[in-house]
């Protein structure tokens, strides 16, 4: 992960950086720093913890660093050595500042290499292996940019980085599957780990291809390919979403994105809407064959979109779902012969696990296809087709409205599959397709509840272990519920399938712990209820969000939320994206209560791209 940013030509660039940063927060906030070059000297600014830190560092430089126009910088999320000030970004080799993304992962032999030519290393990151390689080689007599397009023959890995030395008026950058976006500025030119972060300062962008390089200066930009060629790459104009940083009044982002669902779903059930007739989803493009499976892969939140994708396509269309983890995929050695289509769901697009795990079925001979709120990102570029969720930025590292926004693509997915393979009649597609329009005043209806899921946060928050539970298609939401709290409150919690529970998780039940169970009225819910008497019969404190339908089999029970029936016969089929309503809910609130940091939770990142 990590947040890189390069700005050149334009006064007040170290002020611009730091607000280019806050963009990029979400990539990592354990540190930040910035180097810039004044009367060709190289100075340094870095802070530990949250950028407000950085900031106030600045502040006192403010006045003297005004006319500054060349700067770098970086927000971290740290993989080699502790957060500590050595350790933050910019790493400095004599003259030479660089910021990077990713891992080199021969930094280790590169490093003995340097030691044994007497470069003595101060911090343990694998980056400091770039500007030491990068001062050798000018030393050596190398030109700054062929000494960084030494290094780039010598780092493996995934990265990115950007380069300065401070006698030159340019910036270095080079990317290798962590992404990179030039922007062309007036006057002045830039460099982002994504386009969103620049898009106030900018209107046109370049992506760089995986493998390129080039070097920016403040007049202009040359790229080169892995080949070494020069190259154009495409500019690409990009809406401004200066107001992605507002929260609306809400206290967190992830309680404003968790109520504006029912706003943004339009955009996503819009964009899937053909003149109420059909589904704008082409499974011909994703090449799905009946004869064959599906391949659906993804990480964390998305992970269990997959999974419950699964139920809804082999359910309605009878086409086999495989759903993979993507950090797994990539080397367990799959055996694709039975597949010829793969569909990962990532919300940023940039998960490097999953885009490996895209190469990989790319490289067995799957049709890719992408489920992703973010266009060029660098899976979306990648794969051979895209689906996107429409539901702007998502700021809380936490997933909430990209989970049900791809929870409605699957469905969708799963109903178009079914009547293309006359398993559903026309009629119940259409009828499919009218009740889709109704999901986001409906989700409305259970925000509604919120206080109900204010006061069960009440109930569990002191709790050291919480367990949740769901059977069939709420399963996975069992999962995500577990997942959201344990991210967001640092409680201990876990998912298990309803039926599991007398597999080993009773084990776990003693007195007054917490058990919440997600219940639809699928016929299946006298089982899931006779879980429920298992579980309280062992001192478990059980609380139950259940369709409202299933009032009177649960009366016995003191603790329970009962969510409103969904109009005609979808209820059950829609219930996992009802049901993430309260599963985020509650983990906001705990973690509310707790005093956690809700948007930025401990250790964690939005866009993972480190393996
Ligand atoms: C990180 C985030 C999660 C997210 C996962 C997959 O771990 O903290 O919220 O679900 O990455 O991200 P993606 O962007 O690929 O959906």
């Amino acid at each position: 992960m990590c947040g890189i940013i390069g700005i050149i030509g334009k006064k007040n660039a170290c002020k611009i950086a730091l607000n280019v940063l806050k963009n990029l927060e979400y990539r990592g906030y354990d540190s930040a720093g910035l180097a810039y070059a004044q009367n060709k000297k190289l100075h340094t600014l870095k802070a530990i913890g949250k950028l407000k830190e950085l900031y106030s560092k600045y502040e006192i430089i403010e006045n003297e660093v005004k006319n500054v126009t060349l700067a770098i910088g970086h927000t971290r999320w740290a993989t080699h050595g502790k957060v500590v000030i050595e350790n933050t970004h910019p790493i400095l080799s004599e003259n030479i500042a660089v910021v990077h993304n990713g891992i080199i992962e021969n930094h280790d032999n590169i490093r003995s290499q340097l030691k044994n030519k007497n470069v003595v290393f101060e911090t343990s990151t694998d980056t400091e292996v770039i500007p030491h390689l990068l001062s050798v080689s000018i030393k050596n007599k190398n030109n700054f940019f062929n000494a960084c397009i030494s290094v780039i023959n010598k780092i493996e890995g995934a990265y990115a980085f950007a380069a300065i030395e401070s006698s030159k008026n340019e910036i270095f950058v080079a990317r290798k599957t962590s992404p990179l976006v030039l922007g062309l500025g007036d006057g002045f030119n830039i460099v982002g780990s994504d386009a969103q972060s620049i898009s106030h300062l900018v209107s046109e962008v370049i992506y760089l291809n995986d493998g390129d390089y080039a070097v920016l200066t403040e007049s202009e930009i040359q790229i080169f390919a892995s080949d070494n060629n020069k190259v154009e790459r495409e500019k690409i104009n990009i809406k401004s979403n200066i107001n992605f940083l507002n929260k609306d009044g809400f206290r967190h982002f992830m309680e404003k994105e968790i109520h504006e669902q029912p706003n943004v779903l339009i955009n996503t059930i819009g964009s899937l809407i053909k003149e109420e007739k059909d589904l704008n989803i082409f499974p011909e493009k994703m090449n799905i064959k009946n004869n064959y499976g599906i391949t659906l892969c993804a990480a964390g939140t998305s992970h269990y979109a997959a999974m419950i994708g699964k139920y809804w396509i082999e359910r309605f269309s009878s086409i086999p779902v495989n759903v993979e983890l993507s950090s797994e995929y990539r080397y367990r050695s799959p055996a694709a012969s039975m597949y010829s289509s793969m569909i990962v769901i990532s919300q940023s697009g940039e998960s490097i696990d999953t885009l490996m795990a895209m190469r990989e079925a790319k490289r067995l001979n799957l049709t890719t296809t992408v489920i992703t709120n973010v266009e060029n990102s660098s899976i979306d570029r990648e794969a051979d087709y895209s689906i996107y969720t429409h539901v702007g930025p998502e700021v809380g590292v936490a997933s909430t409205k990209s989970f049900t926004s791809q929870l409605i693509i699957l469905l969708s997915l799963a109903m178009k599959l079914a009547f293309n393979n006359n398993k559903i009649s026309i009629k119940k597609y259409l009828d499919f397709i009218k009740s889709l329009k109704l999901i986001p005043s409906f989700l409305s209806k259970i925000l509604s509840l919120n206080e109900n899921f204010m006061n069960l946060a009440q109930a569990i928050k002191n709790s050291h272990n919480i367990l949740y539970l769901g059977r069939g298609i709420l399963y996975p939401i069992a999962l995500e519920g577990a997942l959201k709290l344990k991210e967001l409150s640092y409680i201990h919690s876990e998912g298990f399938a309803a039926g599991e529970m007398k597999h080993g998780p009773i084990a776990l039940i003693e007195d007054g712990l917490p058990i919440i169970m997600f219940l639809a009225s699928d016929g299946m819910e006298e089982k899931s209820i006779s879980n429920l008497q298992e579980a309280i019969a062992r001192g478990g404190k059980v609380f139950v969000i259940s369709d409202e339908k299933n009032f009177g089999k649960i009366s016995f029970i003191e603790n329970k939320v009962l969510i409103p029936s969904f109009q005609g016969n979808w209820n059950d089929i829609f219930s996992p994206i009802f049901m993430s309503i309260p599963a985020q809910l509650i983990a906001y609130h705990v973690a509310r209560e707790r005093g956690t940091d809700v948007d930025q939770p401990r250790n964690l990142a939005k866009s993972v791209t480190v393996e």
